[in-house]
Formats: structure tokens, sequence, C-alpha cells
């Protein structure tokens, strides 16, 4: 009696504890995806003040619009540019101001830019052409002042247009300003990140122009054009018509401006010396600099969920210095387009790649994940459909971040800065907890194999369920995704970071054993081959549960009433026999090669042969633009996925696999072996390819494309696209 009274006396405040670990633990569950990773902090939080990097503190970090600049402080004043024409057809006229396609500008890009202390930009519009440069001075404790220059060269007669310059503060300080008759003469101001500051405006007496200003409040930066619009008057114009023009005081910009740029891009890519003309010079200088003009800095938090969050939740607030793929379309960081940008710019500058690949690094989450499209601010978010704003910690990318770094590091270790060494140690711990997420859950079914995790098996109206985790999309997979699949572009990207893990750990003096013996199975020719090669069609490929006999069908309605008009429903897939676990034969291109693109197949490999062989077919992948990402033959090149999805990923002409491939066949042109002759002739004839249109569809539409039809050669998809595309330059240096 008394025992078991004692009994139910100590089992009590035990369930009582439970419950509130629960609760806790629960809590704790909910909150992980937003808890940033325990180790310290790659970029240090003042890395990027005026005072530690005075040289990058102004730039054109508002890379999504035609013009902007900003300082890389998290509540910097901002300054931009819109304009419009007067007398033109369309009532209200279009205000310029974001980059946008809609606009359909003719061109516009950076001429030059060197990342740092000047850029010169050209807009082409309709009747006009607006050019917005900008030089730096360097000098004071925040970061120097700046110039700008606006000029406006109408390229027909009358073509009358109003530029807004503007200033906006966002946060806290104040601006002020000087206007004497209805004239802006500056603006000054204080900040938290930049003290006191003033901007001048030039006295400048052209006849014909005429002046007016705007001071206003506006709720947010994102809807800065449309405050304008809405604070539009009509005024009495007295018959004399001009161009208007506005411009910077101060310093103007030096007459030689492009030698010294100049100079160093030579240094640097070499090209006069590789026979390139005048106009190809100007083309690749124009490219890298788009890549640097197209570097922004964002600061804001993401929206994440993981599967014990409701609703999605706020990341930390945090800074990316990040290129962006596309200054009109994609204006924000994407985290596997990164990797391959900076295979550029760390070839330019390469503390500029260490700043943003710490950046980027520093975004981690205790997890060892880092959301892959970012989103930050409110300029970004108001770009974005509010489906693709939400970030889930179970989504993978390529760890492309991995292509520069195998180089850098190896650069770093060589080092003697003993600011090398301490961005090393602090690279590694975040490395390792990002290795260790992608090599625990992106695991595939059997030792050693990877599945990208995330492709929806109900998506009933894909007729191949979409892979974006993979940055491939649509490329086709087993047709029915299933937790048994193995996908063989991850397994090679592992190979690749197990590489770079091995070297930073040996380096450190830290463990590297296991990334040396993963390093070691993942490059296993015969255990690739066991579990990637199919002996039926020779050639290496994914796995899964697959059939080809699919097809895009549109439901047929039942029980229709009589006089009753059917529904209009989507087509959905239909399954004509039934899927088996197989190689995913039929289908061939990117990820078929990828074993070779990422230099895993030994030299001397018969294998290897295969693949040079099957490269040059034009009835697969050849084409003279380039190497198409699925080869003709596959049952799904250039089909739809779905009744409203265009193919993307199915045959289309993309330069960063491209230049993955003439690394390749560069590598193994250089490499001893049965194929080193074969490898350089493709090599020579591919690089060319690649150049030459490129080149060509820049001459006729004046911009650099998302990708390029297989067909034609055109340029499709989003322009400019001097995210990847602009790797075009790395090819004619042939610098790897
Ligand atoms: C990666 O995962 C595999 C499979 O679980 C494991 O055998 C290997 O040791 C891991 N590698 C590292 C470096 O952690």
């Amino acid at each position: 009696m008394d025992r078991s009274s004692k009994i139910i006396l100590v089992l009590f405040p035990v369930a009582i504890i439970c419950g509130i670990l629960y609760v806790h633990h629960h809590a704790q569950l909910r909150d992980r995806i937003k808890t940033p990773l325990d180790a310290p902090k790659i970029i240090d939080p003042l890395a990027t003040s005026a005072a530690m990097d005075p040289h990058r503190f102004w730039g054109s970090y508002r890379s999504g619009l035609y013009f902007g600049l900003k300082t890389r402080s998290p509540q910097s004043p901002v300054v931009g540019l819109m304009w419009m024409q007067q007398f033109g057809e369309e009532m209200p006229p279009p205000l310029r101001h974001w980059c946008d396609q809609g606009d359909r500008l003719p061109m516009y890009g950076w001429v030059a830019h060197d990342g740092a202390n000047f850029g010169l930009h050209e807009i082409l519009d309709q009747f006009y052409t607006v050019s917005t440069d900008f030089v730096k001075h360097p000098g004071g404790s925040h970061g120097g002042d700046w110039s700008a220059r606006i000029r406006v060269n109408p390229r027909v007669q009358n073509a009358i247009i109003s530029l807004y310059f503007y200033m906006a503060l966002d946060g806290s300080g104040y601006v002020s300003q000087d206007i004497k008759a209805s004239r802006l003469q500056s603006i000054s101001g204080n900040s938290v990140d930049l003290g006191n500051f003033e901007l001048k405006f030039p006295k400048s007496e052209k006849k014909g122009v005429k002046y007016d200003y705007l001071v206003t409040h506006a709720p947010s930066l994102a809807v800065l054009k449309e405050t304008v619009g809405r604070n539009l008057v009509l005024k009495q114009w007295d018959n004399s018509k001009s161009i208007q023009y506005i411009a910077l005081a101060g310093h103007r910009l030096p007459q030689n401006i492009e030698d010294p740029n100049f100079i160093k891009f030579e240094n640097t890519f070499h090209l006069k010396q590789k026979g390139f003309d005048a106009e190809h010079f100007g083309f690749a200088q124009a490219m890298l600099s788009n890549m640097l003009g197209g570097i922004g800095y964002f600061y804001g938090s993401s929206k994440v969920q993981s599967p014990y969050n409701k609703e999605p939740i706020e990341y930390w607030p945090a800074a990316l210095y990040t290129a962006v793929p596309s200054r009109s379309s994609f204006p924000r960081g994407f985290l596997w387009d990164e990797g391959f940008h900076n295979l550029l710019i760390f070839k330019w500058d390469q503390e500029f790649s260490m700043d943003i690949i710490g950046h980027w690094l520093d975004l981690m989450n205790t997890e060892g994940w880092i959301p892959r499209e970012q989103i930050l601010g409110d300029d970004s978010r108001a770009r974005v459909p509010d489906e693709f704003i939400v970030q889930h910690n179970s989504n993978a990318n390529p760890p492309t971040l991995f292509l520069p770094l195998q180089t850098i590091v190896k650069r770093l270790i060589k080092s003697t800065d003993p600011k090398h060494r301490v961005y090393l140690e602090n690279l590694f711990p975040r490395l390792k907890a990002w290795y260790k997420w992608f090599n625990t859950t992106q695991q595939g079914p059997l030792p050693l194999s990877y599945r990208w995790k995330g492709r929806n098996a109900d998506a009933i109206k894909e007729i191949n369920p979409k892979t974006l985790t993979s940055g491939l999309d649509d490329y086709p997979r087993a047709s029915h995704p299933t937790d048994q699949e193995r996908h063989l572009d991850l397994r090679c990207w592992m190979a690749l970071a197990s590489n770079v893990m091995m070297d930073i750990a040996q380096t450190l003096g830290q463990p590297y054993a296991e990334y040396e013996a993963t390093y070691n199975l993942l490059t296993d020719n015969d255990l690739l081959d066991t579990l990637h090669w199919s002996e039926r069609t020779q050639r290496y490929s994914d796995f899964g549960l697959h059939t080809d006999a699919v097809k895009l069908e549109r439901p047929k309605v039942k029980n229709l009433q009589p006089g009753q008009r059917p529904p209009q429903l989507d087509k959905q897939r239909v399954v004509k026999k039934d899927p088996k676990y197989q190689f995913v034969d039929s289908t061939f291109g990117y990820v078929s090669l990828f074993p070779f693109l990422l230099r895993i197949l030994q030299p001397e490999s018969l294998k290897l042969g295969r693949v040079l062989t099957d490269l040059q077919d034009p009835s697969l992948l050849w084409t003279q633009f380039g190497l198409r990402s699925l080869a003709k033959t596959s049952p799904l090149y250039k089909k739809h996925n779905s009744e409203h999805d265009p193919p993307y990923w199915r045959g289309s002409i993309w330069i960063n696999i491209n230049y993955l491939a003439v690394k390749a066949l560069h590598h193994y042109a250089e490499e001893i072996g049965p194929y080193q002759n074969r490898a350089r002739s493709i090599y020579q004839e591919l690089r060319t390819n690649i150049i030459n249109n490129i080149y060509k569809q820049y001459r006729s539409t004046g911009f650099i494309w998302e990708n390029y039809d297989d067909v034609t050669g055109k340029g499709q998809g989003v322009h400019p696209f001097t995210g990847w595309s602009a790797l075009v330059v790395a090819i004619m240096a042939e610098e790897y």
C-alpha cells in the first residue's frame, strides 16, 4: 500500500517533465531552421564597412536598376535614376527604373566596370542613348566620394526626355534639400552608416532645360517608381524644346579612363595576345564588366519553412554581397549560379570572390543548410511571385561554390598572407557543415549513391516531375520519383566537394582521412560504373523507376448533363506502360556527361572514348553553336513538361555546362592517354563554336542570353544574362 503510492509520486513528476521536454523540444525543432550555424563567421560584420574596406564601400550594388548606387551596409542611402520620354505616343509615358525586359530596350549594359572604382554604362532607349557613368575618389573615412555623370544623346530630332535623379534614405537618418528657384542645388543629410553626407548638382545653364523637383515620402524602397508616378503634374512648356540634362558636380571622368582597366584586363585574360581583334576584345570587356557591375549588396531576411513550421518564418536578417544571373529578370542571389559566376570573378580579383563566397557561407543555419534563392529586402521581394518566395530546408542546389574554391583554396594554401590563413580557418567549419548536410540529407538508397530530394511524385500535370533542386529543372529523370533513385550529377558534385574538403582539412592540420576515403570512393571508376553505367546503351545514366510510355492527355469529362459545357481541364499525365526499375536509358544529355564534365573519368578509360564519340554526334548533343542540353533522340527533346511549361533544359544550349565541357576537354587534352589528341581537336572546335555564336548573337541583338537555340543559335530566355553566360570570357582566355 505504502509502496505503491510512493511509486505514483515518483512517476507523476517524471510525466510532467517529459511533457515540458517535448514542448521545449518541439519549439527547438521549429527554430532550428532559423538558427545560425555555431561557427565563427567568415565575413566579419565590419568587413564591408567603410573603415575596413573603403575601396568597395560605395558601388553599383543596386544592380537590378538601370542605374543605382548604394553602400555595402544594411541601411545605406540610395541613389538612382528614372527617366521617361516627353511627348511620346504612350500616355502616361512609361517610367524606366528597374531593369525590365518589358521595357524592350534595344540594349543596355556596362561598357567598362572594375568592380570597385568606376563604371561606364550605356542604355539604348528607342530614340536616345542614356549614359550613366560613375567614378569614385578615395579619401575620408566613409569610402571617399563619387561623381556620376548622366548624359542623354538623342538619335532622332525632337526627342525630349526627363531624367529623375533621386536620393532616398531607408531607415534612420535625415535628408534636407537646398532649393533655389524651383531648382535643386544640393542634398545633404546624415545616416548611421555614412555620417554626414552631401550630394551636389552642377550648375548647368543649358537653354531649354527645365528643372523640377519632388521631395516626398515613400512607404518603401520597393515603390519609389510608383511614388514618382503618383506625383507627376502637367506644367506649361514655353515653346522652346530641348533635352534635359542632369549631372553631378565635382570631378569629371578622367579622359583616358579605359586605359588602366584595359591594361589590367589584357594582363588577366591575354585576349590581344591570343589574336582576338578589337571588337572581340571590346565584347569580352563588356561581358566581364557586366558580371562585375551586376554584383549587388542586399540586406534582409529570407522566408523559410521546415516540416516543423506550420507557416513560413523569417530567417535572421543578414547581408549578402553577390553577383546576379540577370539584372532584368533575376536581380538577386542564386546559390548554384554563384559558383559559376565566381569562376570568372576570381580571375579578375580573388578578393571579390572570397568576399562573395564568405557572405554566402555565412548564411548557413545550424543544420548546415543555405537557402538556394536569396530574396532579401523589399526591393527583391517585390519582384518575385509569392509562391517562389519561401525556401524549404530539405531542398539542395548543386554545391557549385566548390568549383571556384577548388582553385582559390590551392592559392590560399600557398599564400603567406596571414589574412588568408584566417580566411581558410573560418571557411573550414562552414564548409564542413555544408558538406555534411549534403552527404547526409541527400543520400541515395545504396552506399555512396545520392538522390536530389524534393521531386514531387504527385505532380500529375507534369510529364516528368521536375528536379528544381538540381538546377536543371525539367531535365528528364526517372518518370516515377521514388526514394530508390540515384542521381548521377549529384554524385559527381559530391566527388568535387570531397576533393576540396580533403585539401583544406589537410592544410589546416584537421582530420582529412574520411574526406580522402570518400573522394577515392566517389572517383573510383569501377564503383561509378556499378551504380551508373548502363551496359545496354554504353552510357552513364540516372537510375530509377521509369517508363518512356507517358503522355500528356486532356482528361475526358464524364457524366455531362445535356447542354452542359465541358469544363476546361489541364492535361494530365497518362502512363501507358508500367514503370520498372532501370537505368533511364532513353535520356541522353548534360546529366549523362557529368563523370566527364567533372573530370572523374580516368584519361585511359574506354568510357572516356565512348563519351567523346557521343559528344561529336550531331544527332545527339553536338551543334555548331555548342552542346545542346538533351539529345535529339531523347523522347522528351523539346517537349513541354506540362501544358503550361515550355521546354527549358530540353535541348537549349546552356553556357555553364558548355564551360564545364570545354574545361574538361582542355584537361583531357593535357593528360597523357589514348584520347588526348581527340580531346584536343574537339576542344578547339567546341570552343570556337561557342565563342562565335555568343559573339554573333551579341552583335545582332546587343545582348548576351540565358541560353541559345540549338537549331538557329539564337539567344533565348531572359536577357541580358551576364551571369554564367559571361563565362565565354574565360573560354576565350582559355583560363579554366
Ligand atoms: C559521406 O557519406 C557516406 C555514406 O554515408 C559515408 O560513408 C562517408 O564516410 C561520408 N563522408 C564524409 C567525409 O563524411
